[in-house]
């Protein structure tokens, strides 16, 4: 499926409450702005992250069929924080290896009386298909191939509103692998949601849409023309695993076009901030003095993201 022809209606409820999270296209601006709101009241004033009892009693099953570092632990962290309980199903060794069908382990986790699921998948729209056909289980998409990962979109937009006064005057460089990104595809959702009208997307053509609807993005394939005066650059990962050989870039290359260093950054407003949702390729996407750098936010971004989701969390479980 399309991203673009993916649908994120079975989210709300008919009184449009929010029942599971799997996508930022259509979401209403309150219901963002409500769990960034949240998550900032979960962060204590330096830094620091609250304990919850919103979770109290309930289960939560971490599904993640790709492989995954921060999403996945910062989402067991977040649910312990909550007070639910969790499950980090072994997939590697689970019954769909024995060729059970995807639903029917999914309906096995709810008959274990598990509350929540967390799912990443590489076919885009399969949280919502299980959204769709499984009841009394909260969704949350934690990335569905090239099409979307809500709660990174939520924490980056929560750090960005950390250092910056508002949305509606930022010029935000995407810069790398837009085409393969549903981060990137949240991101512009979300920023679009909070009102920002400079998107730049950074790429060579061939990382980046073929063509854009929308007049608020701008497309470069220069960087130094794209990343003039803006406010944030937000780094992507090279994802060669959704290329195919042919469209893999020399990575050398890559860097000397694309990277993020020193002297590019000089370009950007003196007080821009560099995100990266990670992993990071050091020396590919972004030089390591960079990323170490004191404009870097990538591991505020990290703390950030256990926050965020546990606001999500909080408000679907609510709903249940
Ligand atoms: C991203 C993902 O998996 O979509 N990473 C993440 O969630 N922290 C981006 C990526 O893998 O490049």
């Amino acid at each position: 499926m399309k991203p673009d022809t993916i649908s994120n209606d079975c989210q709300l409820d008919s009184s449009g409450q929010l029942i599971h999270l799997l996508g930022l296209k259509d979401l209403p601006k309150q219901h963002l702005e409500n769990i960034l709101d949240r998550a900032d009241g979960l962060l204590g004033d330096n830094g620091g992250l609250k304990k919850s009892k919103a979770l109290k009693g309930m289960s939560v099953a971490n599904l993640f069929f790709e492989p995954s570092t921060r999403t996945r632990n910062t989402f067991e962290i977040a649910a312990k924080r909550s007070s639910a309980n969790t499950i980090n199903v072994d997939l590697e060794n689970s019954a769909t290896k024995k060729n059970e069908t995807l639903m029917d382990t999914m309906q096995t986790l709810k008959a274990m009386q598990i509350d929540m699921f967390i799912i990443r998948h590489k076919k885009n729209g399969l949280p919502h298909h299980v959204a769709e056909n499984i009841e009394g289980v909260a969704i949350i998409n934690a990335g569905d191939g090239i099409n979307a990962h809500p709660t990174q979109a939520l924490l980056d937009m929560l750090t960005i509103r950390q250092y910056k006064k508002s949305f509606e005057n930022l010029s935000v460089a995407i810069v790398g692998d837009v085409r393969h990104s549903r981060v990137a595809r949240s991101g512009i959702h979300a920023l679009k949601t909070l009102g920002t009208k400079d998107i730049r997307l950074i790429a060579p053509a061939y990382l980046l849409y073929k063509k854009t609807t929308s007049p608020d993005l701008e497309r470069f394939d220069n960087l130094e023309k794209g990343l003039e005066g803006v406010d944030i650059i937000m780094s992507l990962r090279l994802q060669k695993e959704r290329m195919v050989a042919a469209e893999i870039p020399n990575e050398k290359n890559y860097f000397e076009n694309y990277g993020i260093t020193n002297e590019t950054l000089k370009l950007a407003k003196p007080d821009a901030i560099v995100m990266h949702p990670g992993p990071v390729n050091r020396g590919i996407e972004v030089d390591s003095s960079v990323a170490d750098g004191p404009q870097s936010v990538i591991l505020k971004q990290v703390t950030n993201g256990i926050a965020v989701r546990m606001a999500a969390m909080e408000v679907l479980a609510g709903a249940l």
